[in-house]
């Protein structure tokens, strides 16, 4: 069986006619993921003959079996990355090497066949190629790309899926922050947990999203919080902010100003590819103690009380960074309004951090092996 699929193989069909969609004109009131661009990656795997060859094809529905695994225990997990146009018109995708590698380690997690990284890779480049003229010309929008794997075997015995569907499909987005940044207002409330160790919550697997749906929706109606801070175990934890990674900025017990996120060796946190670059920047700058380690919602409180907490933001593909203005804890049977300083601090160390990536996003600022053009 084939053990990948070769960008060597790839056949294009070009959209013609009806299959071509109109673009939007205004990409700053572009909802996230509303639009779709003409082309998508399309390839198959079955057990005996492994992977097909990979065709970009007009976008359009797709048919499977109402008894496909997918459709029934989830067998799923997709990717979220992005290319931009860069202020000298070249097309830039992020890292897309860290996402490849994590959906290669969540295919494994979840039982689905492997592909070569590289090859996926040179198959999305060419489908930017293909639909360039959809990555928005401006410094504030991007292309949004999905990769997703489905198991399609149409049999309802909970095992490995004798077959699957790999897909790439993408499309203009706005910028999150048409008017600056809006800091966000947090439910924190530890009974309701989305990772736990020895779970899945360390992979992109679409079953770690549907269950955030409804508790996000009260949350919304409850308390007019707009997203949840996901804590962890009898301590609280502090583990993540809606579908984004976590990071706090404050002076610790010692004095020292320290930007902090959870680790990523407890299986709790997903491993993000923003999460890492900010670190990263934050590292070769040495400007601040960067470290990778678990905080609780007591210790937050407490540098809170004694005026240390300086800024707390979540951070992810969509968004880049968005700052908690605000976190509801749920606290001894009440609910608690505790006021977050962080579009009042000064320097503002998460202004400097989204600078700096969407420097690098939109190529006014080059970082060695961190984009593919
Ligand atoms: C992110 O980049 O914050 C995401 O994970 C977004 C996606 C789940 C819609």
């Amino acid at each position: 069986p084939q053990k990948s699929f070769y960008y060597d193989d790839l056949e294009v069909i070009r959209a013609k006619g009806t299959q071509l969609h109109q673009k939007p004109t205004d990409y700053n009131n572009l909802a996230f993921g509303h639009v779709f661009s003409d082309h998508f990656v399309n390839v198959d795997w079955t057990v005996d003959d492994g992977w097909t060859k990979p065709k970009i094809e007009p976008l359009r529905e797709l048919s499977i079996h109402p008894g496909a695994k997918v459709l029934h225990y989830a067998a799923e997990l997709f990717e979220g990355l992005k290319a931009y146009r860069g202020v000298d018109g070249r097309i830039r995708m992020f890292r897309p090497d860290m996402n490849m590698e994590r959906m290669r380690r969540t295919a494994a997690r979840a039982s689905l066949p492997d592909f070569d990284a590289e090859e996926l890779i040179k198959i999305m480049v060419e489908m930017l190629r293909v639909d360039k003229e959809w990555v928005p010309n401006s410094d504030t929008a991007s292309y949004y790309i999905r990769p997703t794997l489905i198991g399609t075997d149409p049999t309802l015995g909970v095992a490995t899926s004798l077959a699957a569907k790999l897909f790439v499909i993408g499309g203009p987005v706005g910028p999150y922050y048409a008017t600056g940044f809006k800091p966000v207002s947090l439910l924190a409330d530890s009974r309701f947990v989305r990772a736990f160790p020895g779970g899945v919550g360390a992979y992109k697997m679409g079953c770690n999203y549907a269950p955030t749906i409804a508790i996000n929706k009260n949350a919304a109606r409850e308390h007019g919080c707009q997203q949840i801070m996901w804590l962890y175990g009898g301590d609280e934890e502090v583990t993540e902010v809606g579908t984004m990674n976590i990071f706090v900025l404050w002076k610790n017990e010692q004095g020292d100003l320290e930007l902090v996120t959870p680790p990523l060796d407890l299986g709790l946190i997903l491993p993000g590819v923003t999460r890492q670059s900010l670190l990263d920047l934050s590292r070769e700058w040495n400007e601040v103690k960067v470290t990778e380690k678990s905080f609780t919602m007591g210790e937050v409180r407490k540098a809170l009380k004694e005026g240390r907490l300086c800024q707390m933001f979540g951070a992810g593909t969509a968004a880049v960074v968005s700052p908690v203005g605000e976190i509801v804890h749920h606290h001894n049977g009440k609910f608690e309004r505790l006021k977050i300083p962080t579009m009042d601090y000064k320097p503002n160390y998460m202004q400097k951090l989204y600078d700096a990536i969407t420097d690098i996003h939109y190529g006014r600022a080059v970082k060695e092996g961190w984009t593919v053009e």
